[in-house]
């Protein structure tokens, strides 16, 4: 069973400046609800128990968000508003599960879940990039479904436009297992159109090997200088892990930048 989720929370935020010089991007609310809130609601619906979050000193206002006691129990203390009340015990039910890590540098996912090592305790766990929300279809859900039936990590994706290809994690597929899962043998980040093995992306949530923390240590900065996940997955491949690439339902809105932000907030409106 997966029981755990990390998730990397110390990205800087440029694509979202100005507002992110003084705020932590993940806290910006989506049509009333910062966004984090959704994806810890995605893990608690797929029965995640615990919740890595990897911070960095930058965004210790995610830290204070879930542990701000003190004030909540003032201001209930003295008026006993109901709405309070609830919003409250919210962030009690998330605060209950999350444990905060430092990654004080930004070299990267890779370097980000690193910093989780000591924390996993079963073979496989799921990461989530709270960038990229996907809505009407609990896609984590389905992706622990995908690890039970095939016994392997699992990488949500999506099609792309090829004009586009530059910006994601890109994978070659060797075999189609079902409708919505194929195995796949190449992963490479953020190549040129010429380099790219296909127009299948790789999208923020992954289902990944406690063993992918040996390959993060040897790792060497890759793309822009970052330590990136899609190397030490490659790594795992080429030692026959599996790997499956799932083509999850649901619609992806991509929320780390300021026209996927603002699609966001009336795409959730529409609910
Ligand atoms: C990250 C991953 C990339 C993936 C993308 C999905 O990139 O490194 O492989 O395709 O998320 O959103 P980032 O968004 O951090 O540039």
């Amino acid at each position: 069973m997966i029981k755990q989720a990390i998730i990397p929370l110390a990205g800087l935020g440029t694509r979202l400046l100005p507002l992110t010089s003084v705020f932590a991007k993940e806290l910006l609310p989506i049509n009333g609800k910062p966004g984090i809130e959704y994806i810890l609601d995605e893990c608690i619906e797929a029965g995640i128990k615990e919740i890595v979050f990897i911070i960095s000193k930058k965004k210790e206002m995610i830290k204070n968000y879930f542990n701000n006691d003190k004030f909540y129990k003032d201001i209930i203390k003295k008026k006993k508003d109901p709405r309070i009340i609830k919003e409250y015990k919210k962030i009690l039910k998330y605060k209950k599960i999350i444990k905060f890590v430092y990654q004080n540098k930004p070299l990267g996912t890779g370097d980000a879940v690193l910093k989780t090592k000591n924390y996993i305790k079963d073979k496989y766990f799921l990461m989530l990039l709270p960038d990229d929300l996907i809505i009407k279809y609990n896609c984590s859900k389905s992706m622990i479904d995908v690890h039970k039936r095939y016994n392997s990590s699992v990488m949500a994706s999506m099609t792309v436009n090829k004009k586009t290809i530059s910006r994601w994690g890109v994978y070659k597929l060797i075999k189609k297992l079902d409708k919505k899962n194929f195995l796949i043998n190449d992963v490479i980040e953020k190549p040129s159109l010429n380099k790219a093995p296909s127009n299948k992306a790789v999208i923020g949530r992954y289902i990944l090997p406690k063993k992918i923390f040996s390959k993060l240590q040897k790792l060497t900065p890759g793309k822009g200088g970052e330590i990136h996940i899609t190397d030490a997955i490659q790594l795992l491949i080429n030692e026959n892990e599996k790997f499956i690439a799932h083509n999850f339902s649901g619609k992806y809105l991509d929320c780390g930048s300021m026209q996927g932000y603002i699609k966001s907030n009336f795409e959730i409106s529409k609910l």
